[in-house]
Order: C-alpha cells, then structure tokens, then sequence
C-alpha cells in the first residue's frame, strides 16, 4: 500500500473540519473516499465523489476505506471503533477515546489484539510548540523535580444554544459528562502528558451550575502524585471572560504560560538545596526571568491525520497512540466519580464502579432535552491553544 483510504464516521462540526483539510490536499499518501453520518446531509459528499453512508457500521463494511476517522458523539468511538478494528481497519478516534475507562478498556483490548493496525487518537494539542517547549523544559531537568501545578482553564465558555445544538450533548445518556468529558480532554491529557498520572484525586463538580443541563459546568478538582507534588484543576464552561493560566513549579523555578507567553522564573540554585544550605531564615534563591519563545502556530488536526497515515504506511511513532487516550478519561471520570461519592479517589480507578455509577445517573435522569436549531458559525472558534 502507499496510499491510505481514508473514511470519516461523522459528519458534524469536526468531521467536516477533518474531510475539508483531507479534501485539500493538507494530508499526503491518503485520500478521503467515504464518509458517514446517521443525520448529516450526505448529497453534497457524495457530489465530490465520495462514497456515502447513513450508519458508520456500514462504512466499516463497505470495503472503500482502509482506516477511519472517528468523530461521532463519545459513546460511539468505543462501539464503531471496536467495530472498524474487527474489521481489520486501522483507525483514528476524536477524543475522549471512550466516556468512561470500563469502555476504553475494551477499545483499547480491540486493538492490542490486533497490534499490526495502528490506533491512534486526535490529541492535537501534543503538537503545539507551547506544550513541546514546556514538555522539553520537565524532560531536560531544567525545572527540577515538579512540586506544584495548576491549570485554570475557565475559557470554554459555552452558550445555552451551544448545549441546546444537538440532542447528545450534556447529558449523562448521550454524552457521558460535560466540560470534563468534552471541553478538557485536551487540557487532561496534556496534563498528563507532561506530568504522567497522580495516584489521587479529589473533585467538586457542579452540575448544570450556569446552564440547563444536567452534568457537569464548573469543577474544582486537587490532584496528588505519589511524589508529593500536588495540582488544582479548574474548568468552567460558564465564566466569561475565563481564564487559560497553567502554572508548573519545579524545584528549579515556574513556567507560567498565560495569554500566549510562556515565562520560565528560573532559580540559580535548587529551592531544596537552597533551603538546606541557607545560614539565613529569609534568604530565598536568586532568579532569572526568561521569557521562553514558541511559534505560535495553532496545532492542525492534519498534521496528527499526517502522523497516522505515516504509522500505517512506514510504521512511524504515534504522537498519541490511542491507548494513551486512557489517561484523560481516567481523569476525567475520577474527578467525576470523587464528587458525586464524596470522597478522595485513588488511582488506578475502578472502572466497574464508576461505569455502575454513570448507569445508574442515566437509569435516574429525569432530564428532558429540548433540542434547537442555532445559526451557522466558525466552528474553529471551538478550538483549545
Ligand atoms: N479534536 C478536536 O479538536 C475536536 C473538536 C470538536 C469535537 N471533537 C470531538 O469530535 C466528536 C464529535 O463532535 P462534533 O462537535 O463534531 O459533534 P456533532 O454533533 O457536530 O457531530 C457528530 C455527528 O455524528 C453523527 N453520528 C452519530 N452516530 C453516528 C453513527 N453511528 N454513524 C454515523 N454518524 C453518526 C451525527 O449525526 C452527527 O452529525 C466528539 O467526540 C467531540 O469531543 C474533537
């Protein structure tokens, strides 16, 4: 093979997003051939010759595709992409990977039975210069053991017609959670990326705090590693004008990155050490400001579409291998599981539990959706930097 068939199961907002780049030549050795949507108009692909289907079961089946772009409401990555790895399809799945960890799980065993296909997940962000930089500043040792960190992440300011767009969204049976689950996999995720996984979590979400819905708009949630270093996680789809502040403290100084700058407070000598070598009570080490530069180009979904065509033709590394897509849905569901039990969660979660959890907040949901039409708008708008 040296050229990939691409399908896209999905054609909302992102899947059209992902078709357009494909159908402009923004992706090389590939081309989109079919798409799929349950609801979507599917005339004006099929006019630009593309195969059409009303159910993504159906693309898997059609023989037209060797892999899939899967970009359909969040319970679904987990059944179509179990379904397309069945298939012998290799497949790219929008985040989160799954709503909750039982279900990754069992996406996650689809694939690890058949590790000759690649399964991928669309982390984009993994590819922002701002987030390379930083992620190389932790590997480097130049900010010394991490100690603190906080993300406030209060700009995913979000409007009733936004919750009102679509009948899935925000509620537990169509959506599995809200800002958690659909604003800040991305936030979730580069968290752990840079930081890997803390041992225990304790959330407070508050449900339908600023809109008509029934899950989650507004978290407080304090993350410990086995390290002792400690975290607040902030999110928000109802503050304006919000805030987007991540703040890593290691030993050896604070990376602030804040209204697109990122500063490095680089302290001359290790805090600890500092402190134990100090004849002096309030004698505090000495610091340089260094503003880091970053280019700041917006991450492109093509460029990890690019990544996965490459991994199937020549075996390239993932960025995000879809396994990975674990981490943010873990997070996202102790934060979730800790506030409604009340009580601190140790990781690994127990993904029985919580999947019990969340069946019984659909079974009791009394919630009626009214679904409305908004106006056309730049989707791109949506984007997380
Ligand atoms: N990576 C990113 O930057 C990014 C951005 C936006 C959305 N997303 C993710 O993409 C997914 C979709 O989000 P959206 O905003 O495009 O949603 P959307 O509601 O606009 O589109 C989803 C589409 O999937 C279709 N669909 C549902 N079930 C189907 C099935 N079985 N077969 C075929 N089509 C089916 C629906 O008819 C709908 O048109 C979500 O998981 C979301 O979190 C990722």
């Amino acid at each position: 093979m040296n050229s990939v068939r691409i399908g896209i199961i999905g054609m909302g907002n992102i899947g059209k997003y992902h078709a357009d780049y494909l159908l402009n030549g923004k992706v090389s050795r590939c081309q989109l051939t079919a798409v799929a949507d349950a609801l979507a108009p599917l005339d004006p692909w099929a006019a630009k010759g593309l195969r059409t289907f009303k159910d993504g079961e159906e693309l898997i089946r059609s023989g037209a595709v060797d892999a899939v772009i899967i970009a359909t409401p969040h319970y679904q990555h987990t059944t179509l992409g179990i379904g397309a790895l069945e298939a012998g399809l290799h497949v790219m799945v929008e985040k989160p990977i799954s709503v909750h960890k039982a279900d990754a799980e069992r996406l996650i065993a689809a694939h690890t039975q058949r590790p000759r296909q690649v399964f991928a997940a669309m982390f984009q962000l993994r590819t922002e210069p701002r987030y390379v930089k930083i992620k190389k500043l932790i590997s480097s040792g130049e900010l010394g053991q991490i100690v603190r960190l906080s993300w406030i992440i209060t700009d995913w300011y979000r409007t009733e017609a936004y919750y009102a767009s679509g009948g899935w969204r925000a509620t537990w049976k169509g959506e599995g959670g809200g800002a958690l689950l659909n604003q800040c996999p991305h936030n979730l995720d580069i968290l752990q990326w840079l930081c890997g996984m803390p041992a225990k979590v304790r959330g407070f979400c508050q449900l339908g705090r600023y809109h008509n819905i029934e899950v989650e708009d507004n978290v407080t949630a304090y993350w410990e590693w086995a390290s002792g270093a400690t975290g607040v996680f902030i999110t928000s789809t109802g503050e304006a004008p919000g805030t987007n502040r991540l703040e890593l403290c290691g030993t050896r100084g604070k990376l602030v990155l804040e209204h697109n700058r990122l500063t490095f407070t680089r302290n001359e000598t290790d805090m600890i050490e500092f402190s134990r070598a100090a004849k002096t009570g309030f004698a505090r080490p000495d610091v340089w400001n260094v503003e880091i530069p970053f280019d700041n180009a917006p991450a492109q979904h093509a460029t990890l579409t690019q990544n996965f065509v490459d991994a199937i033709l020549d075996g390239a590394p993932l960025v995000a291998p879809g396994a990975e897509g674990m981490n943010s849905v873990e997070l996202a569901n102790a934060m979730l599981f800790s506030s409604l039990t009340g009580q601190t969660i140790e990781l690994p979660l127990d993904g029985a539990a919580y999947e019990k959890t969340l069946q019984q907040l659909i079974a009791e949901s009394r919630f009626e959706k009214k679904v409305v039409e908004v106006q056309a708008e730049d989707f791109t708008k949506s984007f997380v930097r």
